[in-house]
């Protein structure tokens, strides 16, 4: 069945194309994100119908049989998925993209003999490969499914470089015959090229990695766009493939790292993950009525939230927190730290579900100077993104990530359950400072009784 001639194929084509543009503009915004996300979804939409309305298909029962278990599968697990656990998720789903991309320049392989659209399959089939492998190591890690600290061997980097001249000399030789063993057997170094580039990266740049992988996604589906001579593909995988490597850039920099110092940082003994030691030195702590008054006299509050209060899902008693503090004549912003909690807006999207105005949502560059003018930075379940140990101690794991500066407000307090470092596993001395006031608890139980206080005083 075909409806549609190629005019009206291409003008279908550019209109998805133009929907996963705006899409992206509109996910620049927490305002917009969830317009630009229906447009993408919608072109996406787009499409898939077009391929379907204006290419001769023999396999339609496979093809539906396979969107049907691809939907079964991936629905149900979108759905239920914690905000927390979002960057596995983003993984699995990049892995798939990435080796859905291999596969089609391995099938393709049979009828290219032009050597150009060979060298495009041979893109498609290592970059591919390498973002299968090494998203599926990703997600082994960030669900704990083996250890999430550098794994480096001696000789690593030596079978990594191996690794990549075979696949060099390998895609060569497939350019050069079409040969289908040699294919597999690139597709095989891919996958060892994947594994190996994604071990020795430690913890907390696991996600980068993803955002990188996630670009080699986007080209290598842009390849097998070329292949296909499908234009959608290409657009959407270069789109993809540009917006992943401005994102890996951003916050590369927003931790003060580079990316290639997060990929190959653990071969010079840089791990990023530290010590994970609890110190026994003393504390300011006190109780959730003294919070609620240091807080209710204020003029000047910063909420400084990070991944505890998604943690405890407290997000929700942080709004009413600020909205009775405001009711009462208090200023209250929230500081949000370019990696605070465990994914790319990961704060932004967590006190947009609780309704809190987007004004008051601050960037870091924007509220920075504003601490000094603060009576209370309240730290809520956020440990690195605010430790001064970023400025000050040059051996540290998190040196040169720039921080929410929170040391210049006249009182710090910081709602935590333990003395436990954060992520990066470093002790945090604005802990021990004497402005700094501890207030132990999960932090939706703390905020909640600092706010029924408030509302008492
Ligand atoms: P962290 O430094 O990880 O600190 C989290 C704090 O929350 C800890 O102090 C922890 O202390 C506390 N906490 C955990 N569960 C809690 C609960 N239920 N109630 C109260 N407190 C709780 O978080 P952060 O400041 O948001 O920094 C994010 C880290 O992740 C950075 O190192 C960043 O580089 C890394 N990272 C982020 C991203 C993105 S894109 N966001 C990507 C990669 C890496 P207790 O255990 O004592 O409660």
């Amino acid at each position: 069945m075909i409806l549609f001639d190629p005019v009206w194929t291409a003008l279908l084509y550019l209109a998805a194309s133009v929907c996963f543009i705006l899409a992206l503009k509109g996910l620049s915004s927490p305002r917009t994100a969830r317009r630009g996300n229906l447009l993408g979804a919608f072109g996406a939409l787009v499409g898939v119908a077009t391929v379907f309305l204006s290419v001769r298909l023999d396999n339609i029962p496979w093809i539906l049989g396979a969107i049907a278990v691809g939907s079964v599968v991936a629905a149900p697990v979108a759905r239920q998925v914690k905000m927390t656990q979002m960057p596995q998720l983003v993984a699995l789903f990049n892995g798939v993209g990435g080796g859905a991309a291999a596969l089609v320049g391995l099938l393709e392989l049979a009828h290219a003999d032009d050597p150009w659209v060979r060298l495009a399959i041979v893109f498609a089939l290592l970059v591919g490969a390498v973002s299968f492998a090494g998203s599926g190591v990703t997600f082994a890690k960030l669900q704990e499914l083996m250890t999430t600290r550098p794994v480096v061997f001696p000789g690593l980097p030596v079978l990594m470089a191996a690794v990549l001249l075979a696949a060099v000399g390998v895609g060569v030789a497939v350019v050069l015959t079409g040969w289908l063993p040699l294919a597999l057997l690139l597709l095989v170094l891919g996958l060892v090229a994947g594994v190996l580039l994604v071990l020795p990266v430690g913890g907390a740049d696991v996600p980068i990695v993803i955002s990188l992988l996630n670009a080699f996604t986007g080209l290598a589906v842009a390849a097998s766009g070329l292949v296909l001579g499908n234009v959608l593909l290409l657009v959407a995988g270069t789109l993809v493939g540009a917006s992943g490597t401005i994102l890996t850039r951003a916050m590369a920099a927003a931790m003060g790292r580079s990316v290639a110092g997060i990929l190959f940082g653990a071969f010079r003994g840089g791990s990023t993950a530290g010590s994970t030691a609890v110190s026994d030195r003393p504390v300011r702590s006190s109780s959730s009525e003294d919070v609620a008054v240091l807080l209710g006299y204020a003029q000047r509050v910063i909420i400084v939230p990070g991944y505890g209060l998604a943690v405890a899902q407290g997000q929700h008693t942080a709004a009413e927190l600020a909205q009775a503090l405001e009711e009462r004549g208090t200023r209250v912003d929230f500081a949000i730290h370019p990696v605070a909690g465990r994914m790319p807006g990961h704060m932004n999207v967590l006190l947009a579900e609780a309704n809190v105005p987007y004004e008051s949502l601050r960037e870091m560059g924007e509220i920075n100077s504003e601490f000094r003018t603060a009576d209370v930075a309240l730290v809520v379940g956020a440990n690195d993104v605010v430790n001064p140990a970023a400025k000050t101690s040059a051996g540290s794991p998190i040196y040169g990530m720039p921080i929410l500066e929170v040391a210049d407000a006249r009182q710090v307090v910081f709602l935590k359950r333990s003395m436990r470092p954060g992520f990066a596993g470093i002790e945090n001395e604005l802990l021990y400072e004497p402005q700094t006031t501890l207030l132990f608890g999960d932090a939706k139980d703390s905020l909640t009784k600092v706010l029924a206080a408030v509302k008492g005083l």
